[in-house]
């Protein structure tokens, strides 16, 4: 046997170590990928996935490469590449001058010259692909491909029994590369979450279609020598946002574990944003739209008032005059989704010194009646943006999923310019990135009422905004399911929230 030969049968034997071993997922992914860019000799490796819209490939498992390469390398499907999707394997000998390269100038700064991959397939279906880079420029041998071929198999092994995306419908990505008509995803079907909560929250970003992908990578952080003795595999990853996002709904005692975790990746990770969604607002997130142990609270009434009815109006005259400067000689389209909007609406517009249209939209709501599996506008507008500078109007941006939505709608009529001015900034519970032009009040992550904003319906037409009282503290509602707290219940099921 060539030296080669030993070399990959060693790694080969080393992998069935790993598949046979009581390890995550993740972290056999992992292992598989470092094993075989050492046994190539090459600069990296990395196993790439579909993300849940199959337009992208994620860095799932990577080996060797830097973190700002991993982290830019989020590739189009049809730009990088292309006949992997076929199942065929593509040889890159020059990274810096072939077309297939989708950020020549990144592969140039790593210093990757050539590039083999191979498709990584699961049930007939390619769902991405395992990658070597190499520093120096040349060709790969046959034994070589071969070799990487049977990595892909273990791979997708892994995925298969973990159940991580798969891709759905045979034709779904040849379909896609070939310019056919994109067939519908349903990823989460084919996802074993780990937890019920966490199939909800990706419920309820499909919802508002905000793409994202479960536990897409491990992050080392420990090493004893050569051997990784800790890892970290958040739970989502939203690539618009470029952000991690890692639920601690399991048992809240597992916190404080999981809180040094996240430390320690912020530190030898410093340029990877992650977030961790605590127990408490997760069930204040899904009881806004009436699901979890908090949707049922009951309230004791109004608690402290956080905005007098003076201060307010004196806020919405001085956002009036900001944006009456701003809009010089042009006429504003305000644009509202209704309804917790209404009376700041009706106060900003008679402040303003320009003149201005107004139109209102209503969206369906998560686990609504007329909800469905995706939002959908169920008001539109009378008025067309195209050619007019619209400006949102919002009482309060929470999550952003919603805004987010209504703005790209918006957008895709070609408006002539489109801002956002929004009344109270909860930023703390920010999950989208929505660009505010105004905000009058940056507000603590609490529930608030009053001046438009209600809960189930109650509370609207106070002249201020104030707490709602709480039954017990939030430290015994984030451990007791079914505890009385309001929590960020708006409505009830039956009701529009808005
Ligand atoms: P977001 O989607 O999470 O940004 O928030 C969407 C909607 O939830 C807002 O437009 C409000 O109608 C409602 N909302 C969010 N936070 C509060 C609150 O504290 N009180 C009342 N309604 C809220
Ligand atoms: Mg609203």
């Amino acid at each position: 046997m060539g030296r080669q030969a030993v070399v990959f049968n060693r790694s080969l034997a080393e992998m069935a170590k790993v598949l046979n071993s009581p390890v995550t997922a993740g972290e056999k992914l992992l292992a598989l990928v470092q094993s075989a860019s050492r046994a190539l000799g090459v600069r990296g490796c990395s196993l790439m996935l579909l993300d849940a819209k199959k337009r992208k490939l994620i860095h799932a498992a990577t080996y060797g490469l830097s973190d700002r390469y991993v982290r830019g390398g989020l590739v189009d499907v049809d730009k990088s590449l292309p006949e992997i999707m076929e199942g065929k394997t593509a040889l890159v000998v020059d990274a810096a001058s072939d077309p297939r390269v989708q950020f020549a100038e990144m592969a140039r700064q790593e210093r990757i010259a050539s590039i083999i991959a191979v498709p990584v397939s699961c049930g007939g279906n390619v769902v991405g692909s395992l990658r070597a880079y190499n520093r120096i420029r040349r060709e790969f041998t046959e034994a070589e491909e071969e070799y990487l071929v049977t990595v892909s198999n273990l791979l997708a092994s892994v995925l298969e029994s973990s159940g991580a995306p798969v891709a759905e419908g045979a034709a779904a990505s040849k379909g896609r590369a070939q310019g056919g008509r994109p067939v519908a995803r349903s990823p989460i079907k084919r996802v074993s979450f780990a937890h019920p909560s966490e199939e909800e929250f990706a419920r309820l970003l499909d919802f508002y279609q905000i793409e994202w992908v479960y536990e897409p990578r491990s992050f080392m952080l420990e090493w004893e020598g050569d051997k990784v003795t800790e890892m970290f595999t958040p739970d989502f990853y939203l690539p618009a946002l470029d952000l991690y996002i890692e639920m601690t709904t399991l048992k809240p005692g597992l916190t404080s574990e999981k809180n040094r975790k996240v430390r320690r990746l912020r530190e030898l990770y410093p340029d990877t944003k992650i977030k961790l969604l605590a127990r408490r607002d997760y069930d204040r997130l899904v009881a806004k739209y009436g699901h979890g142990p908090l949707a049922g609270a009951k309230t004791e009434g109004v608690g402290r008032i956080l905005f007098s009815a003076d201060q307010i109006q004196t806020r919405v005259r001085q956002l009036a005059k900001e944006i009456s400067r701003d809009y010089q000689g042009r006429r504003i389209l305000l644009v509202g989704v209704l309804r917790g909007m209404l009376c700041f609406m009706a106060d900003l517009m008679r402040f303003l010194e320009v003149p201005a249209d107004v139109d209102f939209m209503a969206l369906s709501y998560f686990g609504g009646d007329d909800g469905g599996e995706a939002v959908r506008i169920t008001k539109d507008l009378d008025i067309r943006p195209n050619g007019r500078h619209v400006l949102l109007v919002e009482d309060i941006v929470d999550t952003g999923m919603p805004l987010s939505y209504v703005l790209a709608h918006l957008e895709a009529d070609r408006p002539a310019s489109l801002a956002v001015c929004t009344l109270l900034d909860k930023r703390v519970r920010r999950l989208t990135d929505v660009p505010l032009a105004y905000i009058g009040f940056e507000v603590p992550d609490e529930f608030l009422v009053g001046y438009g904003l209600d809960y189930r319906e109650e509370y609207r037409n106070l002249p201020f905004i104030a707490l709602v009282k709480q039954e017990v503290k939030k430290e015994e509602a984030a451990s007791q399911p079914g505890a009385s707290q309001p929590g960020g219940g708006q409505s009830g099921q039956k009701e529009d929230p808005r």
